[in-house]
């Protein structure tokens, strides 16, 4: 039997759709063995294995490496939210991964996972920080890893609501003005460097986005709310995480909040990855 974790991720990042993201100290614990046959269990959709995005990643990995997938029987202890853009599709994906790659003794580098681990899920930013940990920047197969100044604090403000990505992704727009592009580009290069060196000033620059959030916020109507208290009690920063519903708070003291409905928590920043924790 292996036992191992996958961080939560939070996705984007305001100004970095699709590129940046960063793991958080939340996570799903697997424990997988080989079974006569397959067997979920604590999953979310574990009655329909067929469909299961967990198996499916194991199995695409399987054959990847030319290996005929055995029957695995799976448990799944779950902190990470489903459906609240904290990167709970990732986790079963590079859980999935994991489990191949460590029931078989797969030679699977990170870099390996990762652009597997991106064909299933179609945009690096969640699954990069799940396997690798920290933040990470992502341009096509090229995948840079940083650390973030350990003077940020960071919390999470999770509505007791989901937001489908496949449905945040239909309300973007399909073309974008240049001026936007140059905005997004600009700020996120900006909003990178002062998130490494606690750049205090430049920091709201993570909060200029033009691609996403301006069509996001309608999906989550706690958004306005959140983030005036947010603001209000000393947050520097206030973004969508991935395609929310849940948002993300950076500020230079930790904040303590409380909003009705709204789960508050203050988290850190995962630099791990993906972890065994027995085998
Ligand atoms: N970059 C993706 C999106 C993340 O915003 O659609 C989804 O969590």
């Amino acid at each position: 039997m292996i036992r191992y974790q996958v961080p939560a991720t939070s996705a984007n990042l305001g100004i970095g759709f699709d590129t940046l993201g960063i793991a958080l100290n939340i996570y799903d614990t697997f424990e997988v063995d080989f079974s006569p046959e397959y067997s979920l269990s604590g999953f979310m959709d574990d009655m329909n294995p067929v469909h299961n995005l967990f198996l499916a990643s194991y199995k695409k990995a399987c054959r990847t490496y030319e290996i005929e997938p055995k029957p695995i029987k799976a448990i799944l202890h779950d902190d990470i939210p489903c459906s609240r853009g904290l990167g709970s599709s990732s986790a079963m994906i590079v859980g999935g991964i994991y489990a191949a790659k460590m029931l078989y003794d797969i030679d699977m580098s990170d870099r390996d996972m990762l652009k597997l681990a991106t064909e299933i899920e179609g945009h690096p930013d969640n699954v990069a920080p799940a396997i690798l940990g920290g933040l990470c920047i992502n341009h096509n197969d090229i995948t840079l890893r940083k650390n973030i100044s350990d003077k940020w604090h960071f919390a999470i403000f999770i509505p007791d609501y989901e937001v489908k990505t496949s449905e945040a992704r239909k309300v973007l727009k399909n073309e974008y003005e240049t001026s936007e592009c140059v905005n997004n580009i600009s700020a996120a290069l900006i909003a990178v460097d002062a998130l490494e060196n606690f750049n205090t000033d430049n920091i709201k620059v993570i909060m200029n986005d033009r691609i996403h959030e301006p069509y996001r916020k309608p999906l989550i109507k706690d958004y306005e709310l959140c983030k005036k208290i947010a603001m209000d009690k000393g947050a520097d920063a206030f973004i969508i995480s991935g395609s929310g519903s849940t948002m993300l708070a950076i500020s230079k003291e930790k904040l303590d909040i409380r909003i009705k409905d709204i789960e508050f928590r203050n988290v850190e920043i995962d630099y791990e990855g993906v972890k065994c924790l027995k085998s």
